[in-house]
């Protein structure tokens, strides 16, 4: 696992979308598995940026979003394809088409959440999968206990996820009990994951999961069996990292290595 450890979240979220919008601009038609949540605003919004001042160009790019609220309609405006249209999708020149939130209001779920794991690997599957994390070491809605190999299904919110979310809401008991959510075992497939964090309350959560062992009580684990992630943190996320100073070192080889530079920094 690559760990970029930057100084505050303008750095995660500059970061994290060079890591998207190089993707873009070698496979136009890539597929972004994308997250909702208060980290990833920052990307999101440089991508806008992007998008206006460099004319990133967004109109093949096929995206599927993580999770959904059960019992929401798309037009709540708690809704995860309400977050998307308002900080993503609506400044960009995505397709609508292309764009996929599970939908909270499928009247199957069985039959829906398989469909939704059909339409991905439809597309070829995933190229990059934008991660948040929840304070238990959630990834998308999989609260402690998930089965590692577990697809996309409905889950029971934690009580610690429905607190962490009631701010969006105004109080606990507006949140819904109930998620739509791709499994461990889905984001495992993706070819590619980018795990963003930022903040004092996700340092625990970003230790275990880089650090600790390979747990379903800390889903974010399950990346360690991935063979390509790169999680990027603030110095608050970062800072009960037991090797940060190694992690900087690879980084720094690594800018050297690009540069051409290695042999003469030995
Ligand atoms: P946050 O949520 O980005 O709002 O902290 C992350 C998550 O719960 O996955």
């Amino acid at each position: 696992m690559r760990v970029i450890v930057e100084r505050d979240l303008d750095g995660v979220s500059r970061t994290a979308a060079q890591f998207v919008a190089t993707l873009v601009r070698r496979k136009p038609t890539c597929v972004l598995g994308l997250a909702t949540g208060s980290t990833p605003l920052g990307m999101y919004a440089e991508l806008v940026r992007l998008h206006r001042e460099e004319r990133l160009d967004f109109s093949r790019v096929v995206t599927f979003n993580l999770d959904e609220y059960v019992g929401l309609d798309a037009s709540h405006p708690q809704s995860y394809r309400t977050f998307m249209q308002r900080n993503l999708f609506d400044h960009l020149n995505i397709d609508h088409r292309n764009t996929h939130v599970p939908d909270g209001r499928a009247l199957d779920f069985d039959v829906y959440c398989e469909r939704y794991e059909r339409m991905i690997r439809d597309e070829g599957g995933v190229d990059l999968q934008v991660l948040g994390i929840g304070t238990d070491g959630h990834i998308a809605f999989n609260e402690p206990g998930s089965s590692l190999g577990s697809r996309t299904r409905l889950k029971t919110l934690t009580n610690e996820t429905i607190r962490d979310n009631a701010r969006f809401f105004g109080s606990e008991a507006d949140v819904p009990r109930l998620a739509i959510t791709m499994g461990v075992g889905t984001i495992l497939e993706s070819r590619q994951c980018l795990l963003l964090a930022s903040g004092e309350h996700k340092a625990k959560a970003i230790r275990d999961t880089v650090e600790g062992p390979v747990t379903a009580q800390v889903t974010a684990s399950a990346l360690q069996l991935h063979r390509d992630v790169i999680t990027v943190v603030d110095e608050e996320a970062g800072r009960l990292l037991e090797r940060r100073s190694y992690y900087r070192e690879v980084e720094q080889a690594q800018t050297l290595l690009r540069s051409g530079r290695f042999g003469q920094a030995q």
